[in-house]
């Protein structure tokens, strides 16, 4: 159960307050100012984009729509949220900022972009935004040595923001949930959207990341983002990765289903599950994440031994390169602010790169776990016709029963995403413990 956000907010903002305070330091700056941004115009036209805050901005205060706004943040004073809300009638001009946070914040209101910009303190800035024609007049810096630092500890949640991933898993867990009977009540993949949708009450613009919605083959495209309006003829499998948002912050879910009388495939299933869970209880202080990632071959190849696709030891099927034809992604990543969260490669608060393993290109996170740290868990098992007829081509070929896996083909494929947090001890699963809540 989670404590009031306002009892935990303030502890976040003085954790945010201290690691600026050091990398406006190391980078010799006096004032931290973060620029929400503006919504990207579309070419020759008057329409915009959605607004997507910058994370830096977000991770501040819950504030997710305020366009053109700004942070300014100087070492022992109050922050300063310079509050954008124009004088509109075409809009919905940004509510007027209210809750928990306020009262720890100077607010300025003012009525354009433009005039934010005069309410900035003058000095040696560090500026962290992205350009904008809004925000004409600030010299944007993005400062190397003060992203590092803020990235680096951007790794390790404040309860606070714990909290609030706790809150989109649970909103997510409920979308899930409805997307699941949509699919067992025949539904074509937008019609399963949709109730994603509604049973989230968040908009597409609103979600962390497109939703992959994959009925039968379509599981085996990974990021399939189609949207198919008819149903198929007939129900197999549905595969869904999936996830909301909570004031900024994302979870990230995908489930796979068999349809009734599709026993084959739901003991696949069952298989990767219970591989899935046994990596998510791997998610400890000290664990290397791709060790963690090398280990989830081996068990994927014991998945495949199992179920009478390969007929090689567990060691020569990773070696060989069969298990990358049938998992070609990473286990997971980094989340939080962003879906796929900063600093996934990052050596130290002073930035550098921890290389992938080599022959994983897609692995996007190289750090070992430490408390604090929330990870995605997302094993997988496709059937690529792509990946597959590669595969044919090796001499390995000759190991691999291919009547199985053409039997399987028209199930597109398996993935199970769980967000974990390292704790001090055992892992917390925000995503099963999410839909062991009733909703
Ligand atoms: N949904 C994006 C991912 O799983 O990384
Ligand atoms: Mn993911
Ligand atoms: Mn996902």
């Amino acid at each position: 159960m989670n404590a009031p956000l306002a009892s935990l907010y303030p502890a976040h903002l003085a954790a945010l307050r201290t690691r600026a305070d050091r990398a406006l330091e190391l980078g010799g700056f006096d004032h931290l100012l973060i620029a929400a941004g503006t919504p990207p115009g579309k070419f020759l036209d008057d329409q915009d984009y959605p607004f997507v805050a910058n994370p830096h901005f977000k991770h501040w205060l819950p504030l997710t729509d305020a366009p053109g706004s700004w942070i300014a943040y100087t070492p022992g004073m109050k922050p300063k949220l310079v509050f954008v809300q124009p004088r509109d009638y075409w809009h919905v001009a940004p509510q007027t900022p209210h809750g928990y946070w306020v009262e720890h914040f100077d607010i300025a209101t003012v009525r354009s972009a433009g005039e934010a910009v005069a309410q900035l303190p003058k000095g040696r800035n560090a500026v962290i935004a992205t350009a904008c024609p809004a925000i004409d007049g600030v010299t944007i810096n993005n400062p190397q040595p003060v992203l590092d630092y803020l990235h680096w500890h951007r790794s390790y949640k404040t309860p606070y923001e714990l909290a609030l991933m706790r809150e989109a898993s649970r909103i997510g867990a409920r979308a899930h949930r409805a997307a699941e009977a949509a699919f067992r009540a025949g539904e074509s993949e937008f019609g399963i959207h949709l109730a994603y949708l509604a049973a989230a009450r968040q908009i597409d613009a609103e979600l962390p990341y497109a939703s992959i919605v994959g009925l039968n083959e379509h599981g085996a495209v990974l990021h399939y983002m189609h949207f198919d309006r008819t149903p198929p003829a007939e129900h197999r499998s549905f595969l869904i990765d999936a996830g909301a948002s909570c004031a900024g912050y994302a979870s990230d879910i995908t489930r796979t289903y068999a349809a009734a009388g599709h026993g084959g495939f739901q003991a696949l299933i069952d298989s990767m599950d219970a591989a899935q869970q046994s990596f998510a209880a791997k998610v400890r202080p000290g664990q290397s994440y791709p060790e963690l990632h090398l280990h989830a071959h081996h068990a994927i190849a014991d998945v495949l031994r199992e179920h009478g696709f390969i007929r090689m030891s567990a060691g020569s099927a990773v070696e060989s390169g069969v298990t990358s034809a049938f998992f070609p992604h990473g286990l997971g990543h980094s989340i939080g602010l962003q879906v796929h969260d900063v600093a996934g490669f990052q050596q130290d608060e002073r930035g550098g790169n921890i290389p992938r393993p080599d022959g994983h290109p897609y692995l996007r996170m190289t750090r070992t776990l430490e408390p604090g740290m929330v990870v995605t868990i997302e094993p997988g098992l496709y059937f690529i016709d792509m990946l597959l007829a590669e595969l044919r081509d090796k001499p390995v070929a000759a190991d691999i029963d291919w009547a199985t896996v053409d039997a399987f083909r028209p199930y597109g494929g398996i993935r199970i995403e769980d967000d974990v947090a390292c704790t001090d001890g055992a892992p917390e699963n925000l995503t099963r413990d999410a839909f062991a809540r009733p909703d």
